[in-house]
Order: structure tokens, then C-alpha cells, then sequence
């Protein structure tokens, strides 16, 4: 099987660049499976059901949060509905959405995607080592192809958790920097990884935000608040092959201009 995981989509430049070339991209790459961290594609922060829906319609076969996830309030009763839209799985149980979910791609292969959120400078949450576990499990009890997005701040949190699963699912995907980190590659035993996957938006910019408004925040040290660039859009993310149990074979990273 060959996945697609783009990394972070940043507002409307990055929404412009999954509906302007994800088709194409299916076709091109010969995908079967496509997944996309969403979290920011709402003006850089958060996601709207409009905006799901989208990108789902453009090609994407599941879209992943982050720390984002409250953001847009019309979002939680989104997630109660949208079986393939995945919230990180280590926040409280009661909260609206699924942090596990499982879709059928064109082909009728199933692939589980687990979302989950780091705790190093990031609100909240339970450890995601204390579930993973079970979610892991969980997953394989209905497909050998397992895909997990990370989504935190600190590279160790993520190469821990590469680690931890190595060789128990098809990727471990880091997201949240939105700098395309070097280190993609097959861990032993068949999970692709790499620790952050980057962003689909405009890289023209201080993470996805412009320039001088993110500068402000530095120089002034006062709140600004901070609107998505426009120029230099990119995808990235990551391009994962599997054999047909599940293990992960190759793991390019994916950047392409647009
Ligand atoms: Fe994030």
C-alpha cells in the first residue's frame, strides 16, 4: 500500500495547495491512502467542519488534529459525527471525537489512524505512552496497517514513542514544528517515521504566520496576532510503502512546490 501523510495545512494558502494538487497527487504517486493533519487550517489555528469537509472531498481519506483542536467551538459536535476525522486520543474521554479511527480505502484495505498529542510545553493532557498501547491493539484488531501522528513540540517525546513502537505499526508521523525534520527512514521491524513532517502552507514565513507579525511577538514581547503568509507554498509530509502486512518498506519525505 502506499500512504500519503501531509504534514500540517496552513490556512487558506495551505487549503489552496490540498485542493489544488491532491487529485493529481493520488494519480501521480499511485496513492492509496491519504491522511492530513488539519489542525491549522483555519487561519492558522484550529479547523472548521466547512473546512473538513473540503479537504476530505479534495482527496484526503482522514484528517488529524493537534493542540488546536478547540479553537473553532462548531468543530466538537463536528467530531461526535465525522468518523474520519481523529482527535489526539489522550485527552479526556468524555470529550467529543474519536483519537482512533479506521478507514476503508478505494481498494477495501483498512487503515487506523491514532492521534495523539505531546505533553512537553503543550496544554494538558494525559501521557500518551499510558494509552498507546491499548489504542495500538485496539487498531490491530481490525487492520495490520496502523498509521500514528504525533503531534508535539519536543523531538524526544516523538523519537521515544518511534521507538516504543518500532516494529508494532506501519508509521510513526511527527507533526506540530512545521519544519520538515531529515531523519525519515524505516525503523527495524517495518514502522516508517520521522519526526516532524513539516507543513502544506507557505513557508515564506515564521512557521505558516507572516514574517513581520510573528516578528513583533519576539521583538516587543507583547501578544500579536498573527495572520497565515502567502508566498513559498509547499506540501510536505511523508510517503510511506508497505508490504501487505502492514510493515512499512520505504519512507521518503515529500516536499513539492506549488
Ligand atoms: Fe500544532
Amino acid at each position: 500500500m502506499r500512504i500519503l501523510f501531509l504534514a500540517d495545512v496552513y490556512g487558506a494558502p495551505g487549503m489552496a495547495a490540498i485542493e489544488g494538487n491532491l487529485r493529481d497527487l493520488r494519480r501521480e504517486l499511485q496513492l492509496d491512502c491519504v491522511i492530513v493533519n488539519a489542525e491549522n487550517a483555519a487561519d492558522g489555528a484550529g479547523l472548521t467542519p466547512k473546512l473538513a469537509e473540503r479537504l476530505l472531498a479534495a482527496g484526503a481519506d482522514c484528517l488529524t488534529l493537534g493542540n488546536h483542536l478547540w479553537r473553532r467551538k462548531e468543530l466538537a459536535p463536528y467530531l461526535i459525527e465525522a468518523t474520519r476525522v481523529v482527535r489526539p486520543a489522550n485527552l479526556l474521554e468524555q470529550l467529543p471525537g474519536r483519537g482512533l479511527a479506521v478507514v476503508t480505502t478505494a481498494a477495501g484495505d483498512k487503515v487506523a489512524v491514532i492521534n495523539l498529542l505531546g505533553t512537553f510545553t503543550m496544554d494538558p493532557a494525559q501521557s500518551m505512552f499510558a494509552i498507546v498501547d491499548r489504542l495500538v491493539d485496539e487498531a490491530q484488531r481490525q487492520t495490520p496497517y496502523v498509521v500514528v501522528d504525533v503531534h508535539a513540540e519536543a523531538t524526544s517525546e516523538k523519537v521515544a514513542l518511534g521507538w516504543h513502537l518500532a516494529g508494532r505499526v506501519t508509521a510513526v508521523i511527527g507533526t506540530h514544528t512545521h519544519v520538515q525534520t531529515s531523519d525519515g527512514r524505516v525503523l527495524p521491524g517495518g514502522t516508517a517515521y520521522i519526526t516532524d513532517a513539516g507543513m502544506t502552507g507557505p513557508h515564506d514565513s515564521v512557521i505558516g504566520a507572516k514574517k513581520d507579525l510573528s516578528l513583533r511577538r519576539f521583538l516587543y514581547q507583547q501578544p500579536q496576532r498573527l495572520e497565515p503568509a502567502s508566498e513559498d507554498v509547499r506540501l510536505e509530509g511523508l510517503l510511506v510503502e508497505t508490504d501487505g502486512a502492514g510493515r512499512a518498506i520505504d519512507a521518503q519525505p515529500f516536499r513539492r512546490a506549488t
